[in-house]
């Protein structure tokens, strides 16, 4: 960790939190990880294991922690030149804020997928083609077979080959969102987050990315954010619930979801409240 909160750390109850279930590999382990904006504490000592080539849904109401959860996963959120943090997440057994790590080497390995398709003004192949580009990747024949099989993994190919030269902004709405899908895949990364990425699609679009998602994990480990929690039952595996900066419950998805331990989970999962 390089950075520490100035802030007086709030005392919280200890929120370890661990599936109940036998769980495959973890990709990420999350410990007693803190975070303020300023002196506004965000997230409170979040603890859990996120299992690799599964879905991890997180969900809660708005400006509970979400976004600056899954932004932490990826070092982003330090983009935010207030942001202070205090312990750890650690990634393929690394901690990803010791001094020592590479920030490149997970931008590289975690891709991310935002609430709004945010295609770069470029064509088709271009949007995808950009990321291996920039890995040094300039043979156009490697490069075109990258294209057609991240294309292919974000289930868009038979839409767009015949147009791949066309601007990306041509796209509908759920076509744009794959096209942003193909363009992590074009990294070959590990990880997948995805911000809400369905709440700006119609109902068939959605329906399409959640599909793509559950073939998606063969492949890959995917942490989604999502407001809709038909959607995170319907194609997560595990669940975490946060509320107010905190994990609240975390377990695999249809336990949360049939039997939740703790109150407040059921509260939200029956509408009462967010
Ligand atoms: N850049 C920022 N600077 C200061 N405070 C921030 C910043 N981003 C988020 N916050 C605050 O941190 C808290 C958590 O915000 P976050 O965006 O992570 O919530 P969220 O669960 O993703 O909400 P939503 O469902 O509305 O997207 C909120 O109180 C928010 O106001
Ligand atoms: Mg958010």
């Amino acid at each position: 960790m390089n950075s520490a909160a100035e802030t007086k750390h709030v005392p919280v109850p200890n929120t370890t939190i661990k599936p109940k279930s036998r769980d495959s590999k973890s990709i990420y382990s999350i410990q007693n990880f803190s975070l303020w904006y300023g002196s506004d504490q965000a997230l409170y000592d979040v603890q859990f294991d996120i299992p690799a080539n599964n879905v991890t849904a997180i969900i809660g109401p708005s400006g509970c922690g979400k976004s600056t959860f899954i932004k932490a996963l990826n070092r982003m959120v330090e983009l935010v030149p207030s942001v202070k943090m205090l312990g750890s997440i650690n990634y393929n057994g690394k901690d990803i804020f010791s001094p020592k790590y590479k920030v490149e080497e997970l931008r590289t390995n975690v891709g991310m997928v935002f609430q709004n398709p945010n295609p770069f003004p470029k064509s088709i192949y271009e949007n995808v083609a950009y990321g291996p580009k920039i890995h040094g990747i300039k043979k156009k024949k490697v490069l075109d077979e990258i294209v057609e099989k991240s294309l292919k993994g974000a289930a868009l190919w038979d839409e767009v080959k015949d147009r791949l030269q066309e601007n990306a902004f041509g796209l509908s709405g759920g076509q744009q969102q794959r096209l942003c899908i193909a363009r992590c895949l074009a990294i070959e990364p590990d990880v997948i987050l995805m911000d809400e990425p369905t709440s700006a699609l119609d109902p068939i679009s959605t329906a399409k990315i959640e599909e793509l998602v559950q073939k998606l994990k063969e492949d890959y480990s995917i942490v989604i954010v999502t407001h809709n929690m038909q959607q995170a039952a319907r194609i997560s595996d595990k669940t975490a619930f946060f509320l107010n900066g905190e994990v609240i419950e975390y377990s695999n998805t249809d336990e949360l979801f049939s039997n939740p331990e703790d109150k407040r989970t059921e509260d939200y999962i029956t509408g009462r409240f967010g």
